[in-house]
């Protein structure tokens, strides 16, 4: 209302591209304010994991898309999921920066809300367009760029232009949209053909295998191209294998659109229309796209979305998530909240409705036998086994994915091997949640993994035994001597459990972006996969050893305390030989460095770093180098959260094993850790117990329910 009433009018009273620039100069300044860009994604986004919407490799958080044309110049990337949208599409780029048309050449028709466009491709150009791009940081992700040929190039050099910025683009960006419809470009004519159109997919998909980029590529289709021509198009998209079509681009040809009310003097500048007036047609061509590409393709829908009602209709013809921007110019920063809203309770009444078919529907879909099954209330618990102790085989390839895309979530710590030399002799198991409350959706799934590593075999030991020290001695003879000094070979007895990691049900799917899960059952996952463990195995072995970090070790107890009224217990090595807790230390060596987000504690890093800064030890320029996207104000606020500070951390890996000087700094990589030793805790403990009262704390966990 305010924005109708009050903000609306005072914008539409002067030139529509000045104050298009202004607010994207106000969404750069604002969206940069941590504190105000948090207050106002809270007031904007519908945060419901069951609006994810999947689009070829990506996950969506939303179904709601900025299209392309709004932030061309990649201006103010860390808006658009402050305003609600689920992703931003940049662009149109050009290889070449280019100034377009010249000004005027956007216009108003109000009365029809719509725009008349005739920007012809104005942007920053290719090369400067990756620089910005390599900036955006993952939270602010997902985004696609569009591409389109400069007005440079010759009609004959037109596909290879495009292949200049897609070689430049693609890579960071998660999908690519091939613009062949841009109404305002002299060569139109030329890059709307579908001789053309084969030429680029040809080039494009050969291009693209050679250099083994693997992105999602759409290509976005005009309104105006007769139906035997579009489907050429579909079915050129199809034999390249485009992930989809976004349809539709500006519309050109005035003749097919409905009624128009805004006057004649109003209409008479040259350009495309957007806004309601294409909605009827966008509609039409996204219906006969779905008729001819069936589910070969994803759709983008675009033109004339203002409401839930202009989505569902999109949705309704055959598009799998919708992009807007002129619906909302007119109707203010609260739209794509609106829709999203709708959409989120209807989803919920779907649920409350189809719950038992829904429930047939998951059981049929999912291809693997569980080897244990637990229930408890509502919750399912598979036990799955991925791969067995001391072969490197797996089940199958799709055992090994699905604990790779679940380990990925750990990549925030640093960037370790998804699989490495300990999985050899590993067992793996990962746990599938169902939870039939909320099994329509993906948040009612979640996954869970864990694997057992015995110390003996190769690699001898095991990761976890190499990293304490107690009582400056290694832990390797505290067993050798102490705990098992009776032994043959001490390493036989003792088996480590690591690597336990989680994903919610949509980021199994797609966890590029290492997103850290919103988990419920981690806690239960980890037991029952122990359980199966110990009663498969367990008779082998005296000592269970993990790494576990305080807070999440903590969560787990609280988890098992609520549902099972039992006192978890998994203490600390030193309590196995009766000594002081500050007796286990971590040995501070190169891995506890490289991995500083997991190894050490990491509101005592932010602050150790602040004090650097503040003393001039440790220079901006310095910290750059070190960590993608540094800024004070972001590194260094106090109020972000936990998982926040540890996904900043990973820049610092390399900062803080570095030998000799550091980058534009007088401090050296040994005085930068003789400051951490001196100031930094460890942040997770070597846990161990004797494995016959850790299975008998299982069994008593299990019989109680
Ligand atoms: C001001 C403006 C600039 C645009 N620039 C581009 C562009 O550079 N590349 C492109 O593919 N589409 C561009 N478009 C088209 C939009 O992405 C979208 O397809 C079209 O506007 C229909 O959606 P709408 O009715 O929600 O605005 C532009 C649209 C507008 C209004």
């Amino acid at each position: 209302m305010f924005y109708k009433k009050i903000i609306r009018p005072i914008f539409f009273k002067f030139d529509p591209e000045l104050i298009h620039d202004l607010a994207l100069f106000f969404l750069k300044i604002t969206s940069r304010i941590t504190p105000l860009r948090r207050l106002i994604q809270k007031i904007c986004l519908v945060d419901d994991e069951r609006l994810a919407t999947r689009i070829g490799k990506i996950t969506l958080p939303n179904p709601i898309g900025l299209a392309a044309g709004f932030d061309k110049n990649i201006t103010a990337p860390l808006a658009y999921k402050m305003l609600g949208f689920g992703w931003v599409e940049f662009g149109s780029i050009t290889y070449e920066p280019q100034s377009g048309n010249p000004r005027p050449r956007l216009w108003r028709l109000p009365a029809d809300k719509s725009l008349i466009v005739n920007y012809g491709l104005s942007n920053c150009g290719a090369i400067e367009a990756r620089k910005r791009l390599e900036k955006i940081p993952n939270w602010a992700r997902p985004f696609g760029v569009s591409i389109a040929p400069s007005n440079s190039a010759s009609i004959q050099s037109m596909a290879d232009d495009y292949l200049k910025s897609f070689l430049l683009l693609a890579p960071v960006a998660d999908y690519i949209t091939l613009n062949v419809s841009c109404p305002n470009v002299a060569k139109r004519d030329c890059f709307t053909q579908v001789s053309f159109i084969e030429e680029l997919l040809t080039k494009i998909s050969q291009i693209a295998k050679e250099k083994d980029i693997d992105k999602d590529i759409f290509l976005k289709i005009g309104p105006d191209l007769p139906k035997d021509e579009l489907d050429k198009i579909v079915d050129l998209c199809i034999k390249y294998q485009l992930a989809g079509m976004v349809a539709v681009n500006l519309v050109k040809d005035r003749s097919g659109l409905p009624t128009i009310k805004s006057r004649i003097d109003q209409m008479n500048h040259p350009g495309g229309i957007s806004g309601r007036l294409t909605a009827p047609i966008s509609n039409q061509v996204i219906q006969h796209i779905r008729k001819r590409a069936q589910q070969r393709l994803k759709i983008i829908g675009a033109g004339g979305v203002f409401d839930a009602d202009d989505y569902f209709d999109k949705i309704k013809a055959g598009a799998d998530c919708v992009q807007m921007m002129t619906g909302w110019i007119y109707q203010g920063p609260m739209a794509v909240k609106k829709i999203n809203y709708r959409q989120s309770a209807l989803k919920q009444k779907e649920l409350e409705q189809k719950q038992p078919d829904a429930r047939r529907d998951r059981a049929v879909s999912w291809p693997f036998l569980p080897e244990k099954v637990f229930t408890i209330k509502d919750l399912i618990f598979e036990i799955y086994k991925a791969k067995d102790l001391f072969t490197k085989d797996w089940v199958s390839q799709a055992h090994q994915d699905i604990i790779k895309n679940i380990r990925r979530s750990y990549l925030r710590y640093g960037d370790i091997d998804l699989i490495d030399e300990y999985d050899e002799k590993a067992v793996v198991f990962f746990c599938r949640v169902l939870d039939q409350q909320n099994c329509l959706f993906e948040q009612g799934v979640e996954f869970f993994t864990s694997r057992f590593v015995p110390a003996h075999g190769e690699p001898h030991s095991t990761e976890d035994l190499d990293l304490f020290l107690c009582q400056n001695k290694t832990i390797h003879d505290w067993f050798k001597n102490t705990l098992l000094s009776r032994e043959k070979n001490y390493l036989q007895n003792i088996i480590t459990v690591s690597r336990n990691a989680g994903v919610s049900g949509c980021q199994l799917q797609n966890n590029e972006n290492h997103e850290p899960a919103k988990l419920k059952h981690s806690a239960l996952s980890f037991i029952f996969m122990n359980h199966v463990f110990a009663s498969e195995y367990g008779g082998q072995y005296k000592y269970l050893t993990a790494v576990l970090r305080d807070e999440i070790f903590a969560r787990y107890k609280d988890k098992i305390r609520d549902f099972f009224d039992h006192d978890l217990v998994f203490p600390r090595f030193n309590k196995l030989l009766g000594l002081d807790e500050h007796e286990l230390k971590l040995k501070r060596e190169r891995t506890v460095y490289k991995y500083p987000g997991y190894f050490l504690n990491s509101s005592q890093i932010t602050s150790l770093i602040e004090n650097l800064y503040q003393q001039e030890k440790l220079s901006y320029r310095t910290l750059s180098r070190y960590i993608k996207d540094f800024s004070p104000e972001i590194f260094f606020d106090k109020n972000a959260s936990w998982r926040e500070t540890v996904c900043r951390l990973k820049g610092l890996g390399r900062m803080f094993s570095q030998q000799g000087v550091l980058e534009f700094s007088d401090l050296t990589g040994e005085e930068l850790r003789e400051l951490i030793d001196n100031v930094v805790d460890d942040a997770p403990g070597l846990h161990a117990i004797r494995f016959e009262d850790w299975r008998e704390q299982l069994n008593k966990i299990i019989n109680s329910f």
